[in-house]
């Protein structure tokens, strides 16, 4: 499957295409060779592609275990991502493999996103669009596409890192109250910058209006939006997640959904990506998007030029930038 690589030139696997400046700046250090887009994203696959590779550019799509990690003189691992729960961290530090992401240049993206979520799920932009283009709107109606106000309500934050703080900071110009929930309390100066209180899960689940997702995915927050959390918000409250699917149990919350024990939701990850539980697809309640809260031209441009310098630093020899077990290689 894979070639010797060029004598004197390390060689780095890229597994997708991606954006400029990224692919440049790798060529200027390593021989790039990328990863059939034919060829099934499995661990064996990816370690047959990798042999001989000094580095891998993963995506968030691609399973990187201890399979790929244990190929013999990789030395990185750079995933075009701020999430990383595609790739077993600990195997890597076992294995001597760094493993970094791109935090920071997203988050903006990110927060925009989960507002453009909250906004389309409370007022019905999606079921108003889908009625305008059939031909059914014929005039003005009082009580046509009733929805419910993002102004003045109560915003729930699970999670308050960088992309929280953008959110929280956003909501303070619809005038909104803001509650979170972390177990890192934010200084005190920050919470006030921001308008936010921090409140445990229960009472930030039973007084928000719209309660947006900011955690990583971990054995901690898998399904921490289940049956029970979702009994425990408003009937009128509408869930946003641009985190990762897992965190909310898709099958409690389509059953909220179809029950109307929770007003809507506004979806960008999904449980089983890219399968979306059908009975999803079939709400009308629900805006769904296609894991798209970074992509914009400059952000995934960012993201393709940090995850390309962090590799690019590894293969000269140094500690990335953005690493994240800065023990594997000591
Ligand atoms: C996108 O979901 C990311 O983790 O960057």
């Amino acid at each position: 499957m894979s070639t010797p690589p060029t004598p004197g030139k390390p060689r780095v696997l890229l597994m997708h295409h991606f954006l400029d400046p990224g692919p440049a700046l790798l060529a200027e250090v390593a021989e790039v060779i990328t990863y059939p887009s034919n060829r099934p994203l499995d661990e064996q696959n990816i370690r047959g592609a990798a042999e001989g590779c000094i580095g891998i550019v993963s995506q968030l799509k691609d399973p990187i275990g201890p399979i790929v990690l244990s190929t013999p003189g990789l030395r990185c691992v750079s995933n075009v991502a701020v999430g990383y729960d595609n790739i077993d961290v600990a195997a890597a530090t076992a294995n001597h493999v760094w493993v970094t992401n791109t935090p920071g240049v997203l988050d903006e993206a990110t927060a925009d996103f989960a507002f453009a979520l909250m906004m389309a799920t409370a007022r019905r932009v999606v079921q108003g669009d889908t009625f305008v283009r059939q031909g059914n709107f014929k005039g003005w109606e009082i009580d046509m596409m009733l929805g419910h106000d993002v102004h003045d309500a109560t915003l729930g934050i699970i999670g308050i890192g960088r992309i929280g703080r953008g959110v929280a900071r956003r909501a303070s110009g619809f005038n909104m109250r803001v509650l979170y929930s972390d177990q890192q309390p934010l200084q005190p100066e920050v919470e006030k910058q921001l308008g936010a209180t921090r409140v445990d899960l229960p009472r930030l689940l039973a007084e928000s209006d719209f309660i947006s997702i900011h955690v990583p995915l971990t054995n901690e927050t898998h399904h921490l939006i289940s049956t029970a959390q979702l009994n425990q918000m408003k009937q009128s409250a509408i869930l946003i997640n641009t985190s990762r699917g897992p965190v909310v149990d898709e099958a409690a919350l389509v059953e909220a959904l179809k029950t109307h024990r929770i007003a809507g939701a506004g979806l960008d990850v999904f449980e089983r990506e890219p399968a979306v539980h059908p009975s999803l697809i079939a709400q009308h309640n629900v805006v769904l998007a296609p894991h798209i809260a970074s992509a914009t031209t400059r952000t995934r441009s960012e993201m393709s030029a940090v995850a390309a310098r962090n590799m690019a630093t590894a293969v000269r020899g140094g500690r990335p930038p953005n690493v994240l077990n800065p023990e594997a290689r000591q």
